[in-house]
C-alpha cells in the first residue's frame, strides 16, 4: 500500500498571531499553513514508511539546496533512528539545483555543488527535495543521475502542491499535499527571506510587496 499523505485542505490556514513570529518577519504572513512542530510529527511518520520501503540497504540521502535543508536534517535524524537496528550505512550528499527557464519554457537545471556525480554512481539514492509543483526540475535531476549511472532512485518531498503537472515525476514519499498558495518557511523562501522561519506560512501583500525585487 501507498503510503498516505497528509493533505492540507484549501481553506486550512491557522492565526499567524496564535503563533511566535520572529519580529522581522511580524506583518509580512497572513496565515499558517503547518506549523513547524506537526512538521516534525509527520517527517518521524515520513521516515519510518522510508525505512519499510527501502529497508536494510546502503542508501545515499541527497539533499537539494537551498529550499530542503531544514526537511533533510529532520529527516536524516529521524532515518538514523528508525534504522537503528540496520548494518547498510547512510551517506549524506549535496547538491543545488537552480532552474532557469526561457520565455518559450524549455527549462534547464544547472547542478551545483558536488564535485563529483560520479561518486552516486551504483548506489541507491534517496533524493530529499522541498516541493514539487510543476515537477519540471525534479524530473530533470532524476533523469541526470539515472545519466551517472545511479542504481535506484526515490524521492522525499516535503510539499507536493495539488497544481496541474507538466511532467510525470514519481512522489515516493511525501509529507504534506498543498493548496496551489505561494508559501514561505521551513527552508522555502521569497526572494532568500523567510528560510529560517519555522512555520510553513502564506504572506501578506505588504510582505510580498516589501521583499519584491526591484
Ligand atoms: N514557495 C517557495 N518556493 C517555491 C514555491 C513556493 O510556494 N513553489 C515552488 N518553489
Ligand atoms: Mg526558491
Amino acid at each position: 500500500m501507498a503510503p498516505v499523505r497528509a493533505v492540507i485542505p484549501d481553506d486550512f490556514e491557522l492565526p499567524v498571531d496564535a503563533f511566535d513570529i520572529p519580529l522581522c518577519y511580524q506583518g509580512d504572513l497572513s496565515g499558517v499553513v503547518i506549523p513547524e512542530g506537526l512538521v516534525r510529527d509527520r517527517v518521524r511518520r515520513l521516515a519510518k514508511d522510508i525505512h519499510a520501503e527501502i529497508g536494510n540497504k546502503p542508501i545515499a540521502l541527497l539533499c537539494v539546496l537551498k529550499g530542503s535543508y531544514k526537511f533533510f536534517t529532520a529527516l536524516v535524524e529521524e532515518l538514523t533512528n528508525a534504522r537503528s537496528a540496520c548494518t547498510e550505512p547512510m551517506t549524506v550528499d549535496f547538491i543545488r539545483v537552480k532552474s532557469y527557464e526561457d520565455q518559450s519554457s524549455t527549462g534547464q537545471i544547472q547542478i551545483m555543488g558536488l564535485s563529483n556525480l560520479d561518486e552516486l554512481k551504483g548506489k541507491s539514492v534517496l533524493v530529499v527535495d522541498d516541493i514539487s509543483d510543476t515537477g519540471r526540475t525534479l524530473a530533470k535531476l532524476l533523469t541526470t543521475l539515472k545519466e551517472t549511472g545511479v542504481e535506484k532512485t526515490w524521492t522525499a518531498l516535503l510539499l507536493s502542491k495539488r497544481v496541474k503537472r507538466h511532467v510525470d515525476v514519481p512522489e515516493d514519499f511525501v509529507a504534506f499535499e498543498i493548496p496551489d498558495k505561494f508559501i514561505v518557511g521551513y527552508g522555502l523562501d521569497y526572494n532568500q527571506k523567510f528560510r529560517d522561519l519555522g512555520h510553513i506560512c502564506v504572506m501578506s501583500p505588504a510582505g510580498i510587496e516589501k521583499y519584491k525585487n526591484h
